[in-house]
């Protein structure tokens, strides 16, 4: 591991500036699985991303975490709203995940969808959803990480899209 120099990252003082892509290539050695982030925006817009930082963070209460990029075109909708909702996606669902993680203006257009008792997108045939309500929101570094409580869940049947190495895999055989 290099450790060229320092850089002073919101909040964590000073933490050593490593060399990025031998870092983006050893995050990638953790396998996880694929989410679309969906809410609505202050102008009553569906908005949504593609997101693996998703993660389980507590069960009493219920908490989840997830970050977003500050440079993200997402960040303001997501600051502004307290509720949105987190569909995991199906080994099926690999377009999907292209296309909530691009530049295509009307996502939603070609995806089907249903909204919650407030308004939100939920995606059709994902594996999981979690809807919930942010509790917290703090920059880190060049991401604003979210802790949501989940108010409502369900999950289906089908198997879980997997990202890896910047590649999507489909699950393997049970050890
Ligand atoms: C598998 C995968 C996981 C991603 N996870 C995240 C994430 O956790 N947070 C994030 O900010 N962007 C993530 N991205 C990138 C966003 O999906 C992408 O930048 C976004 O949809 C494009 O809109 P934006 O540029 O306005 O953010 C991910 C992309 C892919 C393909």
């Amino acid at each position: 591991m290099r450790n060229l120099s320092t850089a002073s990252a919101d909040g964590f003082g000073e933490v050593p500036r490593l060399d990025s892509r031998a870092l983006r290539s050893a995050l990638g050695q953790f396998a996880t699985g694929v989410t679309v982030v969906t809410t609505r925006d202050r102008n009553g817009d569906f908005v949504g991303l593609t997101a693996n930082s998703f993660g389980a963070l507590s069960l009493d209460p219920p908490l989840i975490v997830w970050s977003l990029r500050l440079s993200s075109g997402n960040l303001r909708a997501f600051q502004d709203v307290e509720r949105f909702v987190v569909n995991v996606l199906t080994d099926s669902q690999v377009d999907i995940s292209r296309l909530f993680a691009s530049s295509t203006p009307d996502k939603f257009g070609s995806v089907a969808h249903a909204e919650n008792q407030y308004g939100l997108p939920f995606l059709h045939g994902a594996a999981a959803w979690f809807e919930c309500r942010r509790v917290s929101q703090q920059v880190a570094g060049d991401h604003c990480l979210f802790i949501a409580e989940v108010e409502h869940f369900a999950n289906a049947d089908g198997a879980p899209l997997l990202f890896h190495g910047g590649a999507y895999f489909t699950l393997g055989s049970r050890l």
